[in-house]
C-alpha cells in the first residue's frame, strides 16, 4: 500500500525565509502544501520559486485573524484530506526605538503578528490534527527571544513568548500525538531589515561568528521537525544563529 502524503500548511509564506521553507518542503517526497500568507505578491513569488513538480495550494491570510488562520487548515483538510504540518512563520520586526518612546500601536502590532498569529496557528492546527492523533507545528520564534536586543523590545518580548507557547503547547498538546517546537533563527537576510538604519546590519553581522545568514541556512532545521526523524522532539528552541548566542 502506498503511504499516506505528508500534507504541510504554512502561514507567512511569502518572504524569504517562508519562501526557502516552502521550496525544501515541496522538495521533499510525497508532500502536498497549503501556503499563505497576507501579502498576494510575497505569496506569488513563493510559488514562482518551487519545483515544477510541486502540489500547491494558495490563499490570503491575515495571522492576527482566527478565522483566517482556520481557512488556511479547512483548504488543507478539504483539498488533500488531512494535515500532518503546520509552520507558523509570518512576523515583523518592531520600529527601532527604546521602551518609553514605542507607542502602543506598535506594541499592539506586534503583539497581534508574532504572538497572536502563533496562538492562532496553535489553535486552528489543533482543531484538525486532534481528531487525527498526530500532527507537527513549527513556530518561528528568533533568537532574539533568547537575548536583549536594545531598541527593539515588542519583537523581543513577543518572540520570548513564542518559544514559551511553543513549550506550554509541546506540555498540553503530547497526550493528543501533536509536537509543538520552534525554531530560533539569527540574523539572516530578508525584507524584515528593510527600515533598519544603512549600517545596522553590517554591526549585527559582526555579532555573528560566522558572519549573517541567508534563509537557506534555515530550512534544514525546519526540514527535521516536519518529518519523523523528530518524533521525539516536542517543546524544544531549535537555535540556528551562526553562533550569535554562544558567547
Ligand atoms: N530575517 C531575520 O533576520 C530573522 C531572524 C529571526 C527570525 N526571523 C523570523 O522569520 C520569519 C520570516 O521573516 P523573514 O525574515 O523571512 O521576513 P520577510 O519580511 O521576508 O517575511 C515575513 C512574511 O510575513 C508576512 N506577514 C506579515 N504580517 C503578516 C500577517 N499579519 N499575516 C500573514 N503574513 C504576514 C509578510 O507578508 C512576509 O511575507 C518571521 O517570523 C521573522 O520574525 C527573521
Amino acid at each position: 500500500m502506498t503511504p499516506p502524503r505528508r500534507v504541510v500548511a504554512i502561514t507567512g509564506a511569502g518572504g524569504a525565509l517562508g519562501a526557502a521553507i516552502s521550496a525544501r518542503l515541496a522538495s521533499e517526497p510525497a508532500t502536498d502544501l497549503v501556503l499563505s500568507d497576507v501579502s498576494a505578491t510575497s505569496l506569488d513569488a513563493t510559488v514562482e520559486g518551487l519545483p515544477a513538480q510541486a502540489s500547491v495550494e494558495t490563499v490570503i491570510a491575515d495571522v492576527s485573524d482566527l478565522a483566517q488562520v482556520e481557512s488556511v487548515m479547512t483548504l488543507a483538510t478539504k483539498r488533500f484530506g488531512h494535515l500532518d504540518v503546520v509552520v507558523s512563520n509570518a512576523g515583523v520586526l518592531s520600529s527601532n526605538g527604546r521602551i518609553h518612546n514605542l507607542d502602543t500601536e506598535e506594541w499592539e502590532r506586534a503583539f497581534r503578528i508574532n504572538l497572536l498569529g502563533a496562538v492562532n496557528n496553535i489553535r486552528a492546527a489543533v482543531g484538525v490534527m486532534r481528531p487525527r492523533g498526530s500532527g507537527s507545528i513549527i513556530l518561528t520564534a528568533s533568537v532574539s527571544g533568547l537575548t536583549a536586543w536594545s531598541h527593539a523590545a515588542p519583537y523581543c518580548a513577543t518572540k520570548a513568548a513564542v518559544i514559551q507557547l511553543a513549550k506550554v503547547a509541546a506540555v498540553e498538546y503530547a497526550r493528543d500525538g501533536i509536537r509543538v517546537n520552534c525554531v530560533c533563527p539569527g540574523t539572516f537576510e530578508s525584507a524584515i531589515h528593510a527600515e533598519l538604519p544603512p549600517d545596522a546590519l553590517a554591526t549585527i553581522a559582526g555579532k555573528h561568528p560566522l558572519g549573517l545568514g541567508t534563509a537557506a541556512d534555515l530550512v534544514g532545521a525546519y526540514s527535521y521537525l516536519a518529518s519523523d526523524a523528530s518524533r521525539w522532539t516536542t517543546g524544544s528552541a531549535i537555535v540556528v544563529d551562526g553562533g550569535y548566542s554562544a558567547p
